[in-house]
C-alpha cells in the first residue's frame, strides 16, 4: 500500500540544532546535508585542522555546485553561516540530535556514547551512522537507550538519497518517527530496518562486492568486471570503483561482520580484499585501492 500524506512521519521532538561528531568523508557530508536543509549544525572534531577541513569540504562542494549553475553565492553564505565547528564535545550540550560518524570501532563508539549521554540535554536523540556495528551496543552504555538509533547514510552523503533508520528493541517509537521525519525534511528517503548485520543494503551489496574480488582472483581484469557491471546492471560504478569509494578497510569490516552474523563460508572476505587493506591501499582516500588515483 502506498502511504498517504496523513501517514507521513511527524517530528515528535523539536529539532532545530543538529550535532555531528567526526570530520571524515561521511561526517562532512552529513554536516552538509543538515546545513543545506536549514538546520544549525554543531560539529566536533579532534583538532582545529580537522574541524576546519569540514568547512573546506563543504565550501568546495558548494563552489562546484555554483560552477555547475546549481547554486549561488547567497545560498553558499547561508549554508556556511549555519556551521559551528568545535574541538570539545561539551559544545553538543544543547543540540536536539547528535549523529556520530567516527571510527568504526566498538570501544571508541561506546566511549563516545557514554560521553554523549552525560553531555547532551535530556531528550536529545543520539544517532550513529555505523555500517558494521550493532546499534544495541551503542545504546547499552547510555542511560537513554530509547533515544539511541541508527541513521545509516550512504557515500557520498549529500548525493545518495537513502538513509536506513535502524531501531533496536528499545528505541522509542517517537524517536524512530522523528528521525524518519527528519530524513524527509533533508530530502532523504528513509527505510526502517532492525538492528542486524548489514541492515538491508550492505547485507546484499557486500556479498556482491566480495564476490567480485574473488572473481578477479580467478584472473579476470578489474576494469573488465567494472565495465561489464556498468553496462549490464546499469550501476553507476563497477564493484572495484565502488569499493575504492567506500574504502577497503570499511568494506572488510562490513564483510567480517556479515560472516560473524550469517556464518556461511560464502561470506568469508576475499583474500585480495584483506591484502589491499594490509598494504594500506584503502581506496580513493589513500590515492590507491583496487585502482590507482595518483
Ligand atoms: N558531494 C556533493 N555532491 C556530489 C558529490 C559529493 N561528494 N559527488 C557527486 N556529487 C554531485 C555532483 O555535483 C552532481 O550533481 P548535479 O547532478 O546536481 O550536477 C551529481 O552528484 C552527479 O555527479 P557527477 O556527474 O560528478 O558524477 P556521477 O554522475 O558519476 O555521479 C556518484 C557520482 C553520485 C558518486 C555516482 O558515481 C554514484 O552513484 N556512485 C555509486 C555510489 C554508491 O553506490 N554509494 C553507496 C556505497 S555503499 C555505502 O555507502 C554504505 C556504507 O555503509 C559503506
Amino acid at each position: 500500500e502506498t502511504p498517504s500524506a496523513d501517514d507521513a512521519p511527524q517530528l515528535r521532538h523539536d529539532i532545530r540544532t543538529v550535532g555531528v561528531v567526526g570530520t571524515g568523508t561521511m561526517a562532512s557530508g552529513i554536516v552538509q546535508v543538515f546545513a543545506q536543509a536549514g538546520y544549525d549544525v554543531v560539529y566536533v572534531g579532534r583538532g582545529e585542522d580537522k574541524v576546519a577541513g569540514v568547512r573546506t569540504f563543504i565550501e568546495k562542494s558548494l563552489d562546484k555546485a555554483i560552477a555547475r549553475g546549481k547554486s549561488d553565492e547567497a545560498t553558499k553564505a547561508a549554508v556556511l553561516g549555519r556551521l559551528t565547528g568545535a574541538t570539545e564535545r561539551s559544545a553538543l550540550a544543547e543540540v536536539d540530535i547528535v549523529v556520530e560518524a567516527i571510527a568504526e570501532d566498538l570501544d571508541i563508539k561506546q566511549e563516545l556514547f557514554a560521553d554523549l549521554d552525560r553531555i547532551c540535554k535530556p531528550g536529545a536523540i543520539l544517532a550513529t551512522t555505523t555500517s558494521s556495528l550493532p546499534i544495541t551496543s551503542c545504546a547499552e552504555v547510555t542511560s537513554r537507550p530509547e533515544a539511541v538509533i541508527g541513521m545509516h547514510f550512504f557515500n557520498p552523503a549529500p548525493v545518495m538519497k537513502l538513509v536506513e533508520v535502524v531501531t533496536t528493541v528499545q528505541t522509542g517509537a517517537d524517536v524512530d518517527e522523528t528521525v524518519r521525519a527528519l530524513c524527509a525534511k533533508t530530502g532523504k528517503v528513509a527505510v526502517s530496518c532492525g538492528d542486524r548485520a548489514g541492515f538491508i543494503v550492505n547485507a546484499l551489496l557486500f556479498p556482491y562486492l566480495n564476490d567480485a574480488v574473488k572473481l578477479s582472483e580467478s584472473g579476470l581484469e578489474l576494469g573488465v568486471i567494472d565495465t561489464a557491471i556498468k553496462e549490464q546492471a546499469a550501476y553507476p560504478m563497477g564493484p572495484f570503483e565502488l569499493l575504492d569509494v567506500v574504502g577497503n578497510d570499511v568494506s572488510l569490516a562490513i564483510q567480517e561482520e556479515l560472516l560473524r552474523e550469517f556464518r556461511q563460508p560464502g561470506f568469508t572476505p576475499a583474500h585480495t580484499l584483506k591484502q589491499v587493506v594490509a598494504e594500506g591501499k584503502l581506496g580513493r582516500k589513500t590515492g590507491q585501492g583496487f585502482h590507482d588515483y595518483r
